[in-house]
C-alpha cells in the first residue's frame, strides 16, 4: 500500500530539488566527471529508488543530495533553499537537522556501543547525556534492537549493523532520509527486513530515497529514476 499522503498534486512540498548537477572529481591534471545534467525532483513524503549499475554515479548524487558534497556546477534545493550558495556551517546545519543519511557499509564507530553510536549526532546538540541515551533507546527497541544496546558493531549480525545505521540516522527525526545501497551487504531475507523498515518509516511520512543496484528494491518504491552513466536515462512513476 502507497502512503496516503503522496498524492502528486502540484502543492505537494518539493522537499529536493537537483538543476543541473554536474559533478567533476578532480584527479591530477584530468577529472572524472561521475555525474552530470542531472534534474530530479522530490516531493515531501515520496519514497524513491534511483536504480543503476556500478559505477553509474548513485553515490555520487546521493551525497551531493544529502549536502555531503558538492556539486562542480548547478544547484541543489532542500526546501526550497538554494544549498549550493551557503557556507559548509550553514549546511552542515541543514543536513543535521533534515537529512539521515544510511551508508552502504553502514559506517559505524567500532569502538561505540550500539547505543553510542546512535546517540552520537546528538552530542553536536546541548541535548543532556540522559536525553540522549533515552532517545536513542527508543529507536533501537523500536527496530528490535533493544536487547542490543551495549554491544560493539564487531559483535552484531550485519542486519543488526545496518538497523544501528538506521538508527543513528533517525536520532534527529529527518524528514529525509537517503539510503545507500541498504541491502547491499545483507543476504536476501535480511535486506528485505530492511527494506520493511523504510517502507514503515515511508507511511510514517518520511521522504525516502534508495540508491541501490537491487531490482527488488523497485517493488517497495512509488518513482523508480534509471541512471546511467551519470545520467538520467528514465523516470518511471508506478501505482
Ligand atoms: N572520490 C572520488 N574520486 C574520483 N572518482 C570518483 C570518486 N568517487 C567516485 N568516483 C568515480 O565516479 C563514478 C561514479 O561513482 P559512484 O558515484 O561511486 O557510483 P555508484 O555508486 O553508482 O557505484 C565512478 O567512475 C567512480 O570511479
Ligand atoms: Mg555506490
Amino acid at each position: 500500500m502507497k502512503h496516503a499522503g503522496t498524492d502528486k498534486e502540484l502543492h505537494v512540498k518539493e522537499i529536493l530539488k537537483l538543476e543541473n548537477v554536474c559533478k567533476t572529481y578532480m584527479e591530477g591534471a584530468s577529472g572524472v566527471t561521475a555525474v552530470c545534467g542531472v534534474n530530479f525532483t522530490v516531493h515531501k513524503g515520496e519514497l524513491t529508488s534511483i536504480l543503476g549499475p556500478s559505477g553509474s554515479g548513485k553515490s555520487t548524487l546521493l551525497h551531493l543530495m544529502g549536502l555531503l558534497d558538492r556539486p562542480t556546477t548547478g544547484k541543489i534545493y532542500v526546501d526550497g533553499l538554494d544549498t549550493t550558495k551557503i557556507p559548509p556551517d550553514s549546511q552542515a546545519r541543514i543536513r543535521g537537522r533534515k537529512i539521515g543519511f544510511i551508508f552502504q557499509a553502514f559506517n559505524l564507530v567500532p569502538s561505540l556501543t550500539a547505543l553510542e553510536n546512535v546517540e552520537l549526532p546528538l552530542t553536536i546538540y546541548d541535548v543532556p547525556r540522559d536525553q540522549r541515551k533515552k532517545k536513542a533507546a527508543e529507536i533501537l527497541t523500536r527496530l528490535s534492537l533493544g536487547a542490543r544496546l551495549d554491544h560493539l558493531p564487531s559483535q552484531l549480525s550485519g542486519g543488526e549493523r545496518q538497523r544501528v545505521a538506521i538508527a543513528r540516522a533517525l536520532i534527529n527525526d529527518p524528514e529525509i532520509i537517503l539510503a545507500d545501497e541498504p541491502t547491499g551487504n545483507l543476504d536476501s531475507k535480511t535486506g528485505q527486513d530492511v527494506l520493511q523498515i523504510l517502507e514503515g518509516l515511508h507511511h510514517e511520512g518520511k521522504t525516502i530515497i534508495i540508491v541501490t543496484h537491487d531490482e527488488s528494491v523497485v517493488r517497495i518504491t512509488e518513482k523508480v529514476v534509471r541512471i546511467k552513466d551519470g545520467k538520467i536515462v528514465k523516470v518511471e512513476v508506478l501505482s
